[in-house]
């Protein structure tokens, strides 16, 4: 297939791109936060806009939370269709003091855009819309019909696409999702990610005394919440790092030699590693190498932890209450619903008597992994090697995308996952940012998988 007009397209209009992509990061779309709906809304709609501007049929369908960004190439009947997910929801900026620029105001140096939400996940998309761009504009036939879609709540659960992709499944019926929401070890590294795990989230708040106390006058004889939560967190994980929860691990497929002989093939020094995270020395379950710890055994953390007086200077309380947020980072065959109720009743069994205890359940998805030995997976990993003109890896990842067990459930197609994030892009930390050059390879493998994978697929 004549790819050349398209790769000219992609080269000539660069400039152009990377514009874009700065006007799409200044909308804050922040899902996480409930005032920035208005955001939300506004950048919904500006991708909309541009899914139109570039030749596609677009539409907003409304949620019972942010609208639904679907857009689809013009129809060409017998074609195989494949389906690209993105998500326009950015996380949080805080704390904001830490950026070197303010995070909706993007900043290109060395060829890198700073930003909130230039990796994840605006600037990846937005690769696959500019090679689709690229196809329309040029007059160069797709082997395939193409729909995108763009949710605005990734970022916290992916709580209505669920029920999107049910009411709307005919429309949204495909051969196999895309979706550059992952990443890749290094620029030599392009990746084909086949196991992302899963999370499950809860909120435990223990109560003791009815208002915050006097902590000179009744302190002694009274429980204090914030020490009896730290005293229950803390056996929740022994000394070589496992998580103490009756049954936590009953489920864990385990890694098989080939898996860890592929996940030692990548690329690490430890000494870097450290110095990157910028800690003293690594911790992790104990017999496995940290890249498996990261990414194919599952964890348990504290994300938050609340209590007493958080402001300056000291004051004297026995507080009235404590909290946790606790998620758990879940791999195959491990169950969301499972793990929390073993560990919300291993909670509530440490709770001492001086408590009340309240448990909320949060979000939860569940882990992923497909065969890396697929035809689809192979096609995949073709279009990979010949962009990047280098040899591609199977990954497993540690981060989660819960929607594409959902693509499997409801729309019976397999998602490959082609990431373009490197790992020192700051994801979800200060200073994100997103490489251009990859930016511009991410479009050449996007135009150049859709004849890889339309060659392979069944229809
Ligand atoms: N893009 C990430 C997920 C990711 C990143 C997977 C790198 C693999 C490698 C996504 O935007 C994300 O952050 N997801 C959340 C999901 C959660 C809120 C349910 C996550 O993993 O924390
Ligand atoms: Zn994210």
């Amino acid at each position: 297939m004549e790819l050349a007009k398209v790769r000219q397209y992609l080269k000539e209009n660069h400039p152009r791109f990377v514009a874009e992509l700065g006007e799409y990061i200044r909308f804050a779309s922040i899902s996480a936060q409930p005032d920035h709906r208005p955001q939300m809304e506004a950048c919904a709609q500006w991708l909309r806009d541009h899914c139109e501007q570039i030749g596609l049929t677009a539409k907003l369908v409304p949620t019972p939370g942010n609208p639904v960004v679907v857009a689809k190439t013009p129809v060409q009947p017998g074609l195989p269709t494949f389906l690209v997910y993105g998500h326009y929801d950015v996380q949080p900026v805080d704390p904001l003091e830490l950026w070197q620029s303010k995070p909706f105001e993007p900043r290109v140096a060395k060829n890198v855009m700073y930003g909130r939400g230039t990796c994840d996940n605006k600037g990846q998309h937005l690769a696959h819309l500019n090679a689709i761009e690229a196809y329309l504009k040029t007059g160069t036939p797709l082997p395939c019909n193409l729909t995108f879609i763009c949710e605005g709540e990734e970022e916290v659960g992916s709580l209505n696409l669920a029920g999107f992709l049910q009411k709307h499944k005919a429309e949204l019926a495909c051969d196999a999702v895309v979706i550059s929401d992952t990443g890749m070890p290094s620029r030599k590294h392009p990746a084909l990610t086949y196991a992302l795990r899963g999370v499950a989230c809860l909120e435990v708040k223990l109560t003791g005394p009815s208002r915050d106390l006097h902590s000179g006058l009744f302190g002694g004889s009274v429980d204090n919440p914030a020490m009896a939560l730290c005293q229950m967190l803390a056996q929740l994980r022994d000394k070589k790092g496992r998580i103490t929860v009756p049954g936590f691990y009953e489920d864990v497929a385990a890694l098989s030699a080939f898996e860890r002989k592929q996940l030692a093939r990548l690329p690490y020094k430890e000494a870097e590693y450290k110095k990157f995270l910028g800690v003293k020395t690594l911790f992790g379950e104990a017999g496995f190498t940290a890249w498996e710890q990261r990414t194919a055994r599952p964890t348990l953390e504290i994300n938050g932890l609340t209590s007493g007086y958080q402001g300056v200077g000291s004051k004297t309380i026995v507080p009235s209450w404590a909290s946790a947020k606790i998620t758990t980072r879940l791999v195959a065959n491990q169950k969301p619903k499972q793990v929390l109720k073993a560990v919300s009743d291993h909670l509530k069994k440490l709770c001492p008597p001086t408590m009340k205890i309240a448990i909320e359940i949060g979000h939860a998805g569940d882990p992923y992994l497909m065969s890396p030995t697929s035809e689809l997976a192979q096609a995949a990993l073709r279009a990979l090697k010949s962009s990047f003109q280098c040899e591609p890896v199977l990954l497993r990842e540690g981060g989660s995308i819960p929607i594409v067990n959902d693509f499997k459930k409801i729309l019976k197609a397999d998602t490959l996952l082609l990431g373009l994030s490197l790992p020192d892009d700051n994801a979800h930390s200060p200073n994100e940012k997103f490489d251009l050059k990859i930016f511009a390879l991410g479009m050449q493998m996007s135009a150049t998988l859709w004849p890889e994978l339309a060659d392979k697929s069944s229809k």
